[in-house]
């Protein structure tokens, strides 16, 4: 029976492989994604033989055609896989070659599987990483309008920032929200910048050393849209760079949403109670009736595990590889398969749940206004009064620790001290303490409302050159 099976390269064997070897080699279970991407590169490679009088204009007709017809099956389900089909591309070929009989036999012509599936997957992951920026500027955009909705003026919201997890200085609630939002926007730098890289054809380097046959990989990789085409065989096809940078990319972008996630468990709780999350975006327990779970949130922080998993297992198995392919490199695919699909399902629950949480913003004033959140505010203005900023530091230390120890209103004591009198006192006042930080960049009104422009002319840069960039 295992001689029944016709592998690609059957020609030099006396028997077909054994079952255990097919079962433990395939990868048509997972790579079924990259067809579309195999049978656009597969199209610009008969044009290339064409082009070098390997292929007649009859044949070249014959094999677009039965690619076509391979691509109208599959879209309808009724590509059917033989055994013999070891992973996508293997199936391609033997289905056109059904279909197109000799012309079908030439589709392979100066090709090897090495260069093929380097070529299919670089042009499979460059189309995702854009579809993975787009969202990320959705998450963005949603960040932006809940920032809006906050304010960035005189009567904008806001909590407190925290240090060590403890409160530090109150912050605009806009300003907190755009944190994530210039985190995200890293990410789409990074995702164009990884694309530059990954934008290079493979093809024509054949399983490593290129072909005597006169191919054209200048002009496929034109034909498909690459930037350009490879400079050396041997690293075209043992290059698997573009696949640890996209990995990383996502996998820092998965650990912002997991940071993000993490604030949302927080926020969520009885015991900050700064957001309440939208019933749609939120789960119920199965035996505690009162219970509203942030499971999006927590599973954003949970992915980030495996994504960091993704990451490093694909180093793991690059980094002791001899040049040039080597059958270890198929497992490039279902790290960032996975890593894609994590990611984009996560930006797409994220982006939903900060659309509709509800913030509690007068919980969050509530908790900015306790008259220690100030502290660095009065030493300031002992600055602004000529201290040595060290010393204001102690003074207002000790009127803290006094008013700790000895429970007693800070503002009688801001009142008491000479230093600081009706100035020091009105900046323990609710909401007055986030008006002073003025700094460019800073989290008061002033500076937050000239953020707030720049962030909008980030996105709209980032938007236009996605749209340009496909
Ligand atoms: N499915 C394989 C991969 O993704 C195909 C390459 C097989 N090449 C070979 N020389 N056996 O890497």
């Amino acid at each position: 029976m295992a001689e029944e099976r016709k592998q690609l390269w059957h020609g030099r064997f006396d028997t077909g492989p054994a079952a255990e070897l097919v079962a433990f080699t395939q990868s048509l279970s997972y790579d079924q994604r990259l067809i579309f991407d195999d049978l656009r590169c597969s199209k610009a490679h008969v044009r290339g033989l064409h082009r070098g009088g390997l292929l007649t204009e009859e044949e070249l007709g014959q094999v677009l055609g039965a690619l076509d017809a391979v691509e109208m099956e599959f879209r309808m389900g009724q590509l059917a896989f033989v055994e013999s089909d070891e992973d996508i591309h293997t199936a391609i070929e033997r289905r056109v070659t059904e279909i197109a009989g000799s012309a079908g036999a030439k589709l392979h012509t100066g090709r090897s599987r090495n260069d093929q599936v380097a070529t299919a997957f670089r042009s499979y992951v460059k189309r995702e990483l854009a579809e993975i920026a787009s969202r990320a500027l959705d998450l963005v955009d949603a960040l932006a309008t809940r920032a809006d909705q906050a304010g960035t003026g005189k009567d904008a919201a806001y909590l407190p920032g925290y240090t060590h997890l403890q409160q530090a200085q109150p912050v605009l609630l806009a300003h907190h929200l755009m944190a994530h939002a210039w985190a995200l926007l890293r990410d789409v730098d990074r995702i164009a910048d990884a694309r530059v890289r990954l934008d290079v054809s493979p093809l024509g380097a054949g399983a490593l050393a290129g072909s005597s046959l006169p191919l054209d990989p200048d002009g496929t990789a034109q034909d498909i849209g690459f930037a350009r085409r490879f400079e050396n065989s041997m690293d075209a096809t043992s290059d698997r760079d573009f696949v640890a940078e996209s990995l990383f990319v996502l996998t820092l972008l998965g650990v912002h949403l997991s940071r993000m996630g993490e604030e949302i468990v927080l926020w969520t709780t009885e015991e900050f109670g700064f957001a309440r999350l939208d019933d749609s975006f939120a789960t119920g327990s199965s035996m505690l009736p009162q219970k509203k779970n942030p499971d999006i949130a927590e599973l954003a922080r949970g992915k980030a595990g495996r994504l960091i998993g993704d990451l490093t297992g694909f180093l793991a198995t690059l980094k002791s590889l001899p040049l040039s392919y080597n059958r270890d490199l198929q497992e490039d695919k279902e790290p960032l398969f996975d890593a894609l699909d994590t990611v984009r399902l996560g930006l797409g629950a994220m982006t939903g749940m900060y659309a509709t949480l509800q913030f509690d913003l007068e919980r969050m004033a509530e908790s900015a206004d306790s008259p220690y959140a100030a502290a660095t505010d009065l030493a300031e203005l002992l600055v602004r009064n000529g201290l040595p900023f060290r010393d204001a530091h102690a003074v207002v230390g000790a009127l803290v620790r006094t008013s700790v120890d000895d429970k007693v209103d800070l503002s009688e004591l801001v009142q008491a001290e000479p230093l600081l009198g009706d100035a020091g006192v009105a900046l323990l006042q609710p909401g007055v303490s986030v008006q002073q930080r003025s700094t460019p960049g800073g989290a008061g009104p002033g500076p937050v409302a000239g953020q707030r422009e720049q962030l909008r002319e980030r996105v709209a840069a980032e938007r236009s050159r996605w749209s340009l960039g496909e």
